[in-house]
């Protein structure tokens, strides 16, 4: 089995769809192993998403990520960090496949409702970041 790191953004958590998002992923056959609810500083989202910090969207991205609280949590199943990049659907929501979370929930590009790790390395490293390990409960 795998882990993934799983972020309920801000545009998520405003709008009250946490339970909604949670259950997209245990449908998908993906388990809920870690969860809380944090509000980040601009910063700390900055050191999270510093592999996009020469991108133009970049402050943006920081400051959206610090406006209201996230839901950070790790998924783990077989697969798992395919498997919840596949139910969270394409970055853009115009792009995102019908029944994906971000076709039925994301507001914009940068405000797309959730993150999902994009491999084995970058969902180790992200984990360690929010997580400690007696936290992680498989
Ligand atoms: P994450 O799971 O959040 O990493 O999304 P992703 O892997 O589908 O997209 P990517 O890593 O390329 O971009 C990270 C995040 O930056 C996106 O999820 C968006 O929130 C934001 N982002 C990407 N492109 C744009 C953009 O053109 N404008 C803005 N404002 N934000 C963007
Ligand atoms: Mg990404």
């Amino acid at each position: 089995v795998e882990r993934t790191l799983s972020i309920i953004k801000p545009d998520a958590t405003r709008r009250n769809l946490t339970g909604r998002i949670n259950a997209k992923f245990e449908e998908a056959g993906l388990r809920i192993i870690a969860q809380k609810r944090i509000q980040m500083t601009p910063a700390q989202a900055g050191t999270f998403y510093a592999v996009h910090k020469e991108r133009p969207f970049y402050g943006e991205l920081c400051d959206f990520m610090a406006s209201a609280p996230v839901v950070v949590q790790v998924l783990e199943g077989e697969s798992a960090i395919a498997k919840n990049r596949e139910v969270m659907g394409a970055t853009n929501p115009a792009d995102a496949a019908a029944g994906t979370i971000r076709a039925e929930f994301a507001e914009s590009v940068g405000e797309n409702s959730v993150h999902g790790s994009d491999a084995p390395e970058t969902a180790a490293v992200e984990i360690a970041y929010f997580f400690s390990g007696l936290e992680l409960v498989g």
